[in-house]
């Protein structure tokens, strides 16, 4: 685990190592200054010397320079090592994400990737840049204190060794008790992140359903969870501090107690014993600051292993070995495919398809919400991967393409589509990067969106807000029509991609299909049999199952289902009419 973090230290390398290598100078002219002092006073100022005043003195200032400058160089080098370790880190997890199929992104969920990528990769710098200085310093110091202390009486400073069992029971007891409270708490700030994304995101729909105020209730909820999560650990680490201070506490009595027997019985000066004082309180600094560094580790492991589970997730889609690069037509064909998004065959989403599209054809998918249509046009382009049976794309099984190629050969407007925030150019150029003016003009003309875009006073350069909050839902729908055409497929999939488009537009764009991409084969998932009814064929999905195949005159004489939604819709424009 810890091997695929180190990993991002990367080009950070010299300031990580710098960074201790001065914080020991530093700690070393610490101990030093004092020696030099003691000298100062014995050889120079008790003794009357000048020269060995002035000698000591300047080397006092030396040091004493040098110190300052290694604890402001250390603080400078950690500062830089952490946050350039933290962002390689954030960078590995980003590209990884960027691997992840649709499968990896449901097993996270968004708001989970988001908080991985900022909260928890910033507790592990803050950590990290701890574990290079303080977790340097405190040890050193406690063994130079240590040795100090052995210096001037071995039996009283082994009173220290007694107790450090005794606090590694304590520092144990606590780490276990808060590693899973930590886990719960960033668990919990995945659904805070969520709270927030959501309601930022859909805050018009918020509004106009007046819903603030359950917003308003669902977030305190979630705050008040971390907030009662995070009083919880902190009261359990605040045992750290007094226990420390109880052991080092009970050390001076200790050393108090027997010291005074010796200096009476005459075994040692009171200056000894004054020096030893000194050096307990050193070892109690550095115990302070080892607990400092024990709780922020408990801390930032719970974060290092939920970024670890995002660094080792395997994008469960993978380019085989020897991939074909080349997809020949656009025939689909599915044998015997079964799908579940658990991956689990009693839980099938898709059961048993058996389908034959030739290369060229335009194929319409009529079924009711959840009858999973989403689902299987999805695997065309390998979102997702068939749980049983094969599916091949002009002949080859598409398992066995190479990945881009795949899905340059399939495009697809996505149920869910979004535009992101740039110019309408900038999104078209989404579909093929060095696309020319006039192949966006056609591209949009095919799907519709030139006359509408000409409108703009920006035309092409019209800048699109985030999530395209600044068009209407069929503009929208028909600039992503157009992107995916700019990727000359040789299959073209729209998942209720005119749905928000009105019907006399939706029949111009299947006009322009049939003309210009005859040899494009279309699969159009729809609600309206508007916008299927000159399909070379229609298929009916029921719950998983393919319920009947045919062409319009076909199923209306023979699929239950379809005639149903035909009739209801028939009526209901007739109903308009009038
Ligand atoms: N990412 C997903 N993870 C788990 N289940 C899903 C996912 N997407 C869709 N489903 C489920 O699969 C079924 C079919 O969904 P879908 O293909 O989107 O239907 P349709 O497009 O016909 O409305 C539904 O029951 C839905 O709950
Ligand atoms: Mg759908």
């Amino acid at each position: 685990m810890l091997k695929n973090l180190l990993g991002c230290v990367g080009e950070y390398k010299r300031p990580s190592l710098l960074a201790p290598l001065t914080v020991t100078l530093e700690v070393i002219l610490e101990v030093i200054i004092p020696l030099l002092m003691a000298s100062l006073i014995d050889k120079g100022i008790s003794a009357g010397n000048m020269n060995q005043i002035l000698y000591y003195g300047i080397l006092l200032v030396i040091a004493a320079m040098a110190s300052l400058t290694c604890g402001a160089l250390s603080g400078n080098f950690a500062a830089v090592a952490s946050s350039g370790f933290a962002k390689n880190l954030r960078k590995k997890m980003f590209y990884r994400v960027q691997d992840f199929s649709f499968t990896n992104i449901d097993h996270f969920s968004a708001s989970s990737l988001v908080t991985r990528l900022t909260t928890d990769v910033t507790n592990v710098q803050m950590a990290y840049q701890m574990i290079i200085r303080i977790a340097v310093r405190a040890p050193i110091m406690l063994i130079s204190a240590f040795v100090m202390a052995c210096r001037i009486n071995v039996r009283l400073a082994s009173i220290f060794l007694a107790i450090i069992p005794f606090l590694g029971v304590i520092l144990g007891v606590i780490i276990k008790i808060a590693h899973p409270i930590f886990m719960r708490v960033f668990k919990t700030y995945d659904k805070l992140n969520n709270v927030v994304q959501e309601n930022v995101r859909g805050i018009r729909v918020v509004k106009s359903f007046v819903r603030e105020d359950f917003e308003e209730a669902k977030f305190k909820g979630i705050s008040g969870e971390i907030y009662r999560d995070f009083t919880k650990v902190e009261k359990i680490l605040a045992f750290n501090g007094p226990s420390m201070q109880f052991c080092v506490y009970t050390c001076m009595l200790l050393v108090s107690w027997i010291g005074a027997h010796r200096i009476v019985a005459g075994n040692m000066t009171t200056g000894e014993l004054t020096s030893m004082f000194t050096y307990i309180m050193q070892i109690l600094m550095s115990l302070m600051m080892l607990s400092m560094i024990f709780v922020m580790i408990t801390m930032s492991r719970a974060a290092i292993e939920r970024i670890n589970e995002v660094l080792v997730e395997q994008p469960d889609i993978a380019d085989v070995s020897d991939p074909v690069m080349e997809v020949p037509n656009g025939e689909i064909c599915f044998d015997h495919v079964s799908f579940s998004y658990s991956g689990d065959k009693n839980k099938l989403c898709l059961k048993n398809i058996n389908l034959k599209i030739a290369s060229g054809e335009t194929v319409g998918i009529i079924g009711g919400t959840g009858s999973a249509k989403s689902t299987l046009v999805q695997l065309i382009p390998r979102l997702y991967d068939v749980t049983e049976g094969t599916l091949t794309v002009g002949g080859i099984d598409v398992r066995n393409y190479d990945m881009k190629a795949l899905r340059d050969a399939v495009s697809m407007v996505l149920q869910k589509n979004v535009l992101f925030s740039g110019t309408i150019k900038e999104n078209l150029r989404w579909g093929s990067e060095n696309a020319t003016d006039e192949e966006m003009i056609h591209a949009c003309r095919l799907a519709q969106a030139d006359e509408f875009i000409r409108t703009f006073p920006d035309g092409y350069d019209t800048h699109i807000e985030q999530g395209g909050a600044n068009v209407s839902g069929g503009q929208k729908q028909r600039i992503c029509i157009a992107r995916a055409l700019l990727k000359k497929p040789k299959i073209l999939i729209l998942d209720d991609s005119t749905s928000a488009v009105d019907t006399r537009t939706d029949a111009l764009i299947q006009e322009a299909f049939a003309k210009e991409i005859p040899n494009t084969t279309k699969l159009i998932i729809a609600q309206r049999i508007s916008s299927v009814q000159n399909a070379d064929k229609i298929i009916v999905l029921d719950n998983g199952r393919i319920e009947s195949v045919g062409s319009h005159e076909e199923l209306l004489a023979s699929s239950h289902i379809y005639q149903e939604v035909y009739y209801s819709q028939v009526k209901g424009e007739s109903d308009d009419a009038r």
